[in-house]
């Protein structure tokens, strides 16, 4: 008999968060979701992040809802003030980890809501929408593989959305109040 017979599949995934700028004052350590983090005893304002595995969403409200952070691997996962996440203050009440897909990373991009109007295939990050398909309004969205996350500005900046594989019929389905965007990458585990 061993304790060890049931394998997690999946890869490990924790994150952690510093009260203050450049890892510093007090610290969350997580490794799964949390829908309310001043219940785990840590004020709700977070100035530093530190992804050690998986990627992660941090939220400026309660269970999941408000403005969206990504915290990913990208720069070694190493987050040392909120304009590195594209915030404007330092509030974050939730944080959940990103559905990892390891299919290859695919997405469609429609014109229009429900799937329809002009297509688009993306299996790459688009720094500038508009440069490059001469597009700044997506309706909806499909997600084949990988995760994704789609930012209102070019060159991945402002308000941004995670998407997780799959459809998203119009863009209150992300989160957001309009269809702008201005640019799209994927989402990096590792
Ligand atoms: C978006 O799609 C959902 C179904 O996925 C629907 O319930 C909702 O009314 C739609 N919202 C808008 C703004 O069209
Ligand atoms: C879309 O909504 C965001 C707020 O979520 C706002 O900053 C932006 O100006 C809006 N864009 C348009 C074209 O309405």
């Amino acid at each position: 008999f061993s304790i060890f017979t049931k394998k997690n599949p999946r890869k490990p995934q924790f994150v952690t968060l510093f009260e203050q700028r450049n890892f510093a004052g007090r610290k969350l350590d997580l490794s799964s979701d949390c829908t309310r983090i001043s219940d785990k005893n840590f004020p709700e304002r977070c100035n530093s992040v530190q992804v050690e595995s998986g990627a992660w969403v941090g939220y400026e409200h309660e269970n999941f809802r408000g403005r969206q952070y990504l915290w990913d691997m990208s720069d070694r996962g190493e987050y040392n003030c909120y304009d590195r996440w594209c915030a404007q203050g330092d509030h974050i009440s939730s944080v959940r980890a990103v559905k990892q897909d390891n299919n290859p990373a695919r997405a469609q991009l429609f014109e229009r809501a429900g799937f329809s109007g002009k297509k688009m295939e993306l299996q790459d990050d688009i720094p500038n929408l508009m440069s490059r398909y001469s597009l700044n309004r997506v309706a909806s969205i499909r997600v084949l593989g990988g995760a994704w996350v789609v930012y209102q500005e070019p060159n991945y900046r402002g308000p941004h959305y995670i998407l997780e594989k799959r459809d998203y019929n119009n863009f209150s389905d992300w989160g957001s109040q309009n269809s702008t965007i201005g640019s799209m990458r994927r989402v990096r585990f590792n």
